[in-house]
């Protein structure tokens, strides 16, 4: 028979523990900065991330896990703003008022060829903060992208940080970067020739050495866009700049996706090795409309791969994760009749609110015992045939050893009282 693996053989996978530990603690920096939990469906219509992301990106030409079901198109969403959206103007959020400020984590699937840090199906958290137009909203969501991999103890990255201007912009600059590379186009890549003549902005992304020797003459796009968004993009960063937050101002940075107006950035770590983006974002101003909304509906978020949180936090030392906590109780029962009384105090403790475990196997007290140590459990009970006949249970407390022997009647009081 063949094996069944996965992607993710051969690296390693922290315990789910971790795993809570982190969704936990993004939830608490969430809670700070009183944004709230928005949960979208994981199979969207293929419709919505097309025209959302941009037919023209790698994205939605090669990496969707797309599928037909009769005369509908579906797809693994693989990313979550475009979701986001659909609901804030299906389910009319803009109706109660004000910014609404959301996050989320889960599933994401795209169909990359897989890698460190790059999966097929990955974890994204995200936040988006919908209905303004202000640079607070910008710099918010970038410091409340760094609270979080704070929180985890990772301190050592880096924020690059572009405007991409607005809707007059860049076809402007579009033509312009078009008009100087097209002379150079045979020292191009075979995918930036294609992309030369369907979306050049992304050949500024290149990580080719020599091409990118060729754009440090290339036309800027700060010097096309209008002075609202330079204003705009100034005020972000001088936001930034007052609260403390370092950035690098890097006028290559596009992003792969095409919703994008003005802010865009990204967050990266040194730790990360090739794929060194932690997270990324920006504004995206016209994404409503694009996706059948009648007016557009101003908004700017990050979202970030949780993969590549938990490689940055291995890689900073000072980043604790906790234990997942032992039970209560273990309950060592030997014997059939001492193995059904324990089954019933298990389920009557765990009512009063402990947590409890006990053995399954029928194995030795001795090996019960080393199981409750290796636990770390605070307390045994001890019954044998002996306690059974005496209706008496031996009640260790773990730490100092001593054993004090408690009447059966009162043994749900008697640990109660001790949690
Ligand atoms: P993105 O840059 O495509 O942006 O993805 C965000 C983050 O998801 C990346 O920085 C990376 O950490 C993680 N990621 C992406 N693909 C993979 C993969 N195949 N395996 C592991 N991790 C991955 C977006 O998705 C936008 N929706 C961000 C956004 C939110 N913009 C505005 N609001």
């Amino acid at each position: 028979m063949l094996p069944v693996v996965n992607e993710s053989e051969g690296t390693s996978i922290p315990p789910s523990s971790t795993w809570s530990y982190v969704e936990r603690t993004i939830g608490e920096v969430m809670t700070r900065f009183d944004v709230h939990e928005i949960r979208t469906p994981i199979l969207e219509p293929t419709e919505l991330i097309a025209r959302g992301v941009g037919e023209l990106t790698d994205l939605v030409s090669k990496e969707m896990f797309a599928f037909e079901r009769g005369k509908t198109r579906y797809v693994l969403r693989p990313e979550v703003t475009a979701p986001v959206m659909r609901a804030y103007l299906q389910h009319h959020l803009d109706q109660s008022g004000g910014v609404q400020r959301l996050f989320y984590i889960g599933p994401c699937f795209r169909a990359e060829r897989p890698q460190m840090g790059r999966y097929r199906q990955f974890h994204q958290f995200g936040v988006e903060y919908i209905g303004t137009p202000e640079p607070v909203a910008d710099a918010e969501t970038i410091i409340l992208m760094m609270a979080v991999y704070e929180a985890f103890g990772i301190t050592e990255t880096v924020l690059r940080l572009n405007t991409l201007g607005d809707q007059d912009s860049r076809p402007r600059y579009r033509e312009a970067l078009q008009a100087y590379l097209r002379p150079l186009r045979d020292r191009l890549t075979e995918t930036s020739k294609q992309r030369l003549e369907t979306n050049p902005l992304r050949i500024l992304d290149t990580k080719v050495d020599a091409e990118r020797r060729l754009l440090d003459e290339a036309p800027r796009l700060i010097d096309f866009v209008s002075d609202e968004s330079r204003e705009h993009y100034r005020e972000v960063q001088r936001l930034l700049t007052n609260t403390g937050v370092g950035f690098i101002e890097d006028p290559l940075l596009v992003r792969g996706l095409d919703y994008y107006t003005r802010t865009a950035f990204e967050l990266e770590s040194p730790a990360l090795g090739a794929q060194s983006a932690l997270a990324g974002g920006g504004r995206y101003d016209l994404l409503a409309r694009e996706i059948g909304s009648k007016t557009a509906v101003p908004a700017v978020g990050f979202a970030a791969g949780v993969e590549r949180l938990l490689v940055a936090m291995e890689d900073a030392s000072d980043a604790p994760v906790p234990a997942s906590s032992p039970p209560d109780v273990f309950i060592v029962a030997k014997g059939p009749e001492a193995v059904r009384y324990a089954f019933e105090l298990a389920q009557r403790l765990r009512k009063s609110g402990a947590s409890v475990a006990y053995d399954m196997l029928g194995r030795s007290m001795k090996s019960q015992m080393r199981e409750a140590n290796r636990h770390g459990v605070p307390i045994a009970i001890i019954l044998g045939k002996d306690e059974i006949e005496n209706q008496v249970a031996s009640v260790k407390t773990m730490s100092t050893s001593e054993q004090t022997r408690v009447d059966l009647g009162k043994i749900d009081q008697f640990i109660v009282d001790r949690l």
